[in-house]
């Protein structure tokens, strides 16, 4: 009798707990509200941040064609004049993202907060009438794309403004990664969100939208890819495994697309000598670097900081992430050339050609002084065909 009635009752007893258990895990907030008790003062920038619908449109013409500077993966970017004389860039979100306006908002004002010298800067957002604008600052020179891959405008570009620009990257990106309260990865790095001001400094734009739109995760695997073929680290593109070090392999293109005033054609090409990275490390192992150079360089540069900077860049794009170097490094290499380098191992997506790895590592340039390790540079050939992405979305 007795143990007829409670062993009934114990397992009930477990039945519910167990239950209980589960729903009060389930229960766990899962949207965190990052304003929350935000102080008072803080509530009032967040009110300046917010622009009329009625403002932009005067200032963009109503978003004519005439104003519109260009086109990208989260929407339109437009010119405009502010009442006041400021110039602005408008861009108009194309995105259906799936979070509330609030959530949005108070993400774009963190965003608004990260200021730096080489950040383009925020001045404000508009969300009425289904429209979802950013508002930044205008930059008269436009994107770094729209020099550095102009046959005619490239010509501009000294070694010394190409060096300031490196450098200004470099530094805005250690301040994404490392010094803001954010810790941004901005997953998608490239020459055209390289905005450059009058004495072109450069200022990285765009940071913060992939984290909002792109996925979910700040750090570990994504379904969502955000990016742009050719800039994208390979973990990344094939597996969605994001992180500081995707960026650097970003960083490490556009150095190489600097230096030699060539555009990464990426994967789209099927003529490999397009894949950037492929093709310097080719020049690199045989010795013979300095034939492509961007010509518009090579007579009036110190030739060690730019094959310096190529070392760099060549660091940054190693297969391995843990073997790139993180930004705080870079810019300590970038500023110093007492530090010596590491040989770069091979890239990613280097097609498997015999004789390349074992052909000796004959840099002529003597520029680590250190050894040159070629054990480390087995890497496993990757080919464009292979490569699966769950979904894609441009950038
Ligand atoms: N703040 C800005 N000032 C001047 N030009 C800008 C600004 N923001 C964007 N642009 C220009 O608008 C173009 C489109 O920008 P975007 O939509 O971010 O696309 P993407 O960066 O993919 O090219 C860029 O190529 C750039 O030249
Ligand atoms: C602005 O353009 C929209 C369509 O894009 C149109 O509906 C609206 O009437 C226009 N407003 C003005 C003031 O021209
Ligand atoms: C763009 O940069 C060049 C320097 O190469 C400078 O002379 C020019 O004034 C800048 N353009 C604008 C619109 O500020
Ligand atoms: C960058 O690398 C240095 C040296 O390895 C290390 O001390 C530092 O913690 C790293 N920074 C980050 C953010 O990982
Ligand atoms: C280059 O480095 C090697 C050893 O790494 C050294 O023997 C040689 O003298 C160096 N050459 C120059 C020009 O510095
Ligand atoms: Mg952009």
């Amino acid at each position: 009798m007795v143990l007829a009635i409670t062993i009934p009752l114990v397992a009930a007893f477990f039945l519910i707990s167990l239950i209980c258990i589960c729903f009060w895990r389930r229960r766990k907030p899962v949207v965190r509200l990052p304003l929350d008790g935000t102080r008072p003062e803080e509530i009032a920038s967040v009110e300046s941040l917010l622009l009329d619908i009625s403002t932009l449109r005067a200032a963009t013409a109503n978003f004519s064609e005439e104003n519109k500077l260009g086109e990208g993966g989260f929407g339109a970017v437009y010119k405009g004049l502010l009442p006041d004389g400021r110039e602005i860039a408008v861009k108009r979100l194309s995105t259906s993202s799936s979070q509330g306006f609030g959530e949005l908002r108070n993400e774009l004002v963190l965003v608004a907060k990260l200021q730096h010298r080489n950040l383009v800067r925020l001045l404000g957002v508009c969300m009425e009438e289904q429209e979802k604008l950013l508002v930044y600052e205008y930059l008269p020179n436009r994107s770094l794309d729209t020099i550095l891959f102009d046959p005619k405008k490239r010509e501009q570009l000294n070694w010394g403004k190409r060096n300031k620009i490196i450098g200004g990257i470099a530094r805005g990106l250690l301040y994404l990664h490392e010094e803001s309260q954010l810790k941004i990865i901005h997953r998608d790095l490239k020459a055209s969100n390289i905005l450059l001001d009058a004495d072109l400094n450069p200022k990285i734009s765009d940071f913060g939208l992939a984290r909002i739109f792109g996925g979910d995760q700040t750090q570990g695997t994504t379904s969502r890819v955000v990016g742009t073929f050719g800039y994208m680290a390979p973990e990344y593109a094939m597996h969605g495994q994001i992180s500081i070090k995707s960026d650097v392999y970003s960083f490490g293109v556009l150095v190489l697309e600097i230096v030699t005033g060539r555009k990464n054609g990426g994967f789209s090409n099927s003529e490999y000598a397009e894949d950037i990275v492929n093709y310097v490390w080719e020049r690199w192992v045989k010795g013979t670097i300095l034939e492509i150079l961007d010509p518009s360089l090579t007579n009036h540069c110190p030739r060690s900081e730019v094959l310096r900077c190529v070392h760099i860049g060549l660091l940054c794009v190693q297969e391995n992430p843990s073997d790139r170097p993180n930004m705080s490094q870079i810019v300590v290499m970038f500023n110093s050339n007492s530090v010596s380098l590491q040989a770069p191992s091979k890239p990613a997506f280097c097609i498997g050609r015999s004789g390349m790895d074992s052909g000796a590592y004959s840099n002529e340039y003597n520029l680590s002084g250190g050894t040159h390790d070629q054990s480390s540079s087995k890497s496993i050939p990757a080919s464009p065909n292979e490569v699966s992405i769950t979904e894609l979305e441009p950038r």
